[in-house]
């Protein structure tokens, strides 16, 4: 008697989950077959009065049942969820072929481009990022540099005084000076930043930027620098870039070196971008000379130091293949989405 009802029951419930039209639907009967006092699990309790011999027959009829119920639910359950992700992949379908309201994508310009290329490269070397006042004393931008008032090497870097005592600076290298009374050696410090000359053509603006490197330590040599400098301009440039260096003069450095590299358009061979020659002017450079050291309260007898001044707007120039620095400051929105 109970095996045929048992069959009646699977049926019965195999109906209803055909015909469930929902979730919540193929739930209940879920409950109805399988739960704590479902038909299929009340139907297991009766195994207790049913005689030995008929146990085996029912218990194998009431696992075929909760088998083909078990499965009939899964194929439908599948069922309902691919047809709930059918439907929310169709209402939530993008258009991505329709333009976007917000397509414009800033970049860099290349001035900050240069600064973050040139400071990264120092950091990997093990250089920390400083940065001093532009509006400098005379002390810190001339004197300290070795370049006393009235002195005729001040006529390299004529620059727009504020007081007698106050001005723009004309170059980095007035952070040497503070940070060498700051700081005590060994020491590696690069400092990025604005400078001022009164100086305006093609290549020259009053406003300018530069990128100072300074080491102090025991032991330290032009080999030192000429390698670090090498290392630099081969990861700025690329690794084919030739390096060549010259011998100058700052008051500062001594003894000094200005330091060219191939055109990276033409490789040497000369292009309107080198005018012609090749090679490129991109820094000035040198062992610090003993007197700035003591100035600044470093014995020069124990320390040695290398610094180095790159012209930023140059070196953007160069990369970005822009003819006239003022391009640079003029804030012409075509220009600048060019550097894109
Ligand atoms: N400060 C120098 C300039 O502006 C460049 C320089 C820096 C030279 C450091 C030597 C060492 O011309």
């Amino acid at each position: 008697m109970l095996l045929d009802e048992l069959v009646k029951i699977k049926e019965d419930l195999l109906k209803e989950i055909q015909s469930a039209s929902s979730q919540k639907e193929l739930n209940d009967v879920r409950i109805k077959a399988l739960g704590k006092s479902g038909l299929i699990t009340s139907a297991s309790k009766g195994m207790r009065d049913v005689s030995p011999e008929d146990r085996p027959k029912l218990g194998a009829l009431i696992n075929e049942v909760r088998t083909a119920i078990e499965q009939a639910l899964q194929v439908k359950g599948e069922k309902f969820e691919q047809e709930a992700l059918n439907k929310r992949l169709e209402e939530e379908k993008i258009d991505i072929t329709e333009p976007s309201k917000f397509g414009k994508v800033g970049a860099l310009h290349p001035i900050p481009d240069v600064i973050d290329r040139l400071t990264d490269i120092c950091v990997d070397m093990g250089f920390s990022v400083v940065e001093g006042p532009e509006i400098e004393t005379d002390y810190y931008n001339f004197e300290a540099m070795n370049i006393p008032k009235n002195h005729p090497s001040r006529d390299m870097q004529d620059t727009f005084f504020i007081t007698d005592e106050i001005l723009l600076r004309s170059q980095t290298s007035a952070v040497q000076a503070r940070e060498m009374e700051k700081r005590k050696p060994p020491f590696k410090i690069v400092c990025p930043g604005k400078t001022y000359r009164n100086d305006s053509d093609a290549t020259h603006s009053p406003i300018f930027h530069q990128l100072e490197g300074l080491v102090v330590d025991e032991n330290i040599s032009m080999a030192d620098l000429k390698s670090m400098l090498t290392i630099l301009m081969k990861r700025l440039y690329g690794e084919d870039t030739m390096i060549r260096f010259r011998p100058s003069f700052f008051p500062f450095t001594e003894p000094s070196i200005e330091v060219d590299v191939s055109c990276p358009n033409c490789h040497g061979k000369g292009c309107n971008i080198c005018k012609g020659s090749g090679m490129l002017e991109l820094l000035g450079a040198g062992v610090v000379n003993p007197k700035v050291l003591e100035m600044s309260g470093i014995d020069s007898k124990k320390y040695r130091g290398f610094a180095f001044g790159f012209g930023l707007d140059r070196t953007a120039m160069i990369l970005n293949s822009i003819s006239n620095i003022k391009s640079l400051y003029k804030n012409d929105i075509r220009f600048l989405n060019q550097m894109k």
